[in-house]
């Protein structure tokens, strides 16, 4: 399938926040008392999008939660209680900075599936991932400075690096993930300006909020590229064990230990409730990323840490992934079903893992603009340009198909037929010529006339 929508979107505008006005009203008192770096902290629209999901009525084709109710939930209360009962006072207590030894051990045997090996002391627990994003953002990043990230990239991290200051530039992708030759030309630009690049920030494998996969020949001349260019690679991973078939390619942090920050989390594979994720990292930052941490929380949640550790223990963690797969599997199939179904003249991205599709609308669909519509008509999703620094992804939508069920995410996805027919309609009501002539020759079909 092609991936044009992406390629087209990609621009090499940056968001200099460190420049950009304070965010916030004046009804804020202390609106002119904000540091600089929070001018980049504006409410991303999944943030806003989850307040208004979350009313029954609505499908939600937005948020990235995980199917936890998949979770068989007698046996996490059982580690809980076990935990409670046998390690009581370690699990309300502080612990280590690094995180709990024996869980960094167990922890290698999660990322030994994606080919890594590794030494628990490289191991530091964190918050969730997302702390670890944060973390090496602030050891690494000065305002000014450069990440380079596919386009489109996950929106947190965007948010992330632009409170650090930094820019955040986008490199083409394709159905096979960052397209190398896009981020050789990129790395020459930039340098040819003066910019610093600190980090390449990637998502390998069930990209989000692509869903494409990496293939492992781009892995290895993306890690030599970085290589040659002083890059860290930055190499998000919390989809790798969430195939629907064959397993992604082996981490990129299985053939480079001292160029790739390597970042994990339990969220997807047990639970996003017990913020438990973690970074891997070469020796020589290792220390200073405990340091970060301890400076941040003191220490990750040592009740979180035994329970994920006596789950891992008890459980047959790896059988339970499979089951999560099955479940994505089958949500994903009635995803692209519907599509096929409703919207078959329009492209989408069809994973073999992770939670999301990517949508292309035709070009002269803006997503933002038409989501109202889509709320009214009881749809949810995220529209593209969250997932840009550069307002790209205008006419691009992200379809999560992780949370509702095959029902739902069916009635989902006609709703939203019905709502770009409206949009369409629109479009015709109010102009003379063509772009309408462009999606009856794509194969839009008209809508039915009565579509729920
Ligand atoms: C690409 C990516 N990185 C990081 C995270 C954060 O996950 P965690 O729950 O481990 O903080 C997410 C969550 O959706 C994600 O999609």
């Amino acid at each position: 399938m092609s991936y044009d929508g992406i390629s087209v979107n990609v621009g090499w505008t940056t968001v200099n926040s460190h420049t950009s006005p304070q965010s916030g009203t004046n009804l804020d008192p202390w609106y002119y008392n904000y540091a600089e770096r929070t001018a980049g902290l504006a409410a991303s629209e999944v943030r806003a999008l989850f307040a208004v999901a979350s009313r029954p009525e609505v499908v939600s084709l937005a948020g990235g939660m995980p199917a936890v109710s998949a979770l068989p939930q007698e046996l996490v209360i059982d580690s809980m209680n076990r935990v409670m009962r046998e390690q009581g006072p370690v699990a309300l207590q502080y612990g280590s900075g690094q995180g709990i030894p024996k869980l960094r051990e167990q922890i290698l045997d999660v990322m030994a599936m994606e080919g890594i090996r590794a030494s628990a002391d490289d191991v530091v627990v964190t918050t969730g991932s997302q702390h670890a994003l944060e973390l090496v953002s602030k050891l690494f990043l000065d305002p000014g400075d450069v990440v380079l990230a596919e386009g489109p990239s996950y929106v947190t991290a965007i948010v992330i690096f632009r409170s650090f200051q930094a820019d955040t530039h986008h490199v083409l992708m394709d159905e096979h993930g960052m397209i190398p030759e896009s981020l050789r030309e990129n790395i020459a630009r930039l340098k040819a300006a003066g910019k610093k690049i600190k980090l390449l920030y990637t998502i390998p494998s069930f990209q989000n909020p692509a869903g494409v996969t990496l293939s492992w020949e781009r892995r290895l001349e993306i890690l030599q590229i970085a290589r040659e260019n002083d890059i860290l690679v930055l190499e998000d991973n919390p989809y790798g064990l969430l195939h629907f078939d064959a397993p992604p390619p082996a981490a990129m942090r299985s053939v480079d230990e001292e160029g790739v920050i390597y970042l994990g989390t339990f969220s997807k594979t047990l639970a996003p409730g017990f913020r438990v994720g973690w970074a891997l990292a070469p020796h020589a930052i290792r220390e200073k990323l405990i340091l970060a941490n301890e400076a941040a929380v003191l220490s990750p949640s040592s009740f979180s840490q035994l329970v994920v550790s006596e789950y891992l223990d008890s459980i047959d963690w790896r059988a339970q992934v499979d089951r999560f797969r099955g479940v994505y599997r089958e949500r994903k199939e009635a995803m692209i079903g519907a599509l096929s179904e409703y919207l078959p003249g329009l492209e989408w991205t069809d994973p073999q893992g992770g939670f999301y599709v990517w949508l292309t609308l035709p070009p002269y669909l803006d997503s933002k603009q038409m989501l109202p519509r889509a709320v009214k008509e009881l749809v949810a999703y995220t529209p593209g340009t969250a997932f840009f620094a550069d307002g790209g992804g205008r006419n691009n939508i992200r379809l999560s198909f992780c949370y509702p069920t095959p029902e739902a995410i069916k009635v989902g996805v006609r709703r939203l037929q019905s709502v770009i027919n409206g949009e369409l309609d629109l479009l015709e009501t109010f102009s003379a010529t063509g772009p309408l002539e462009t999606v009856r020759d794509r194969g839009y079909s008209a809508p039915p006339p009565n579509l729920d």
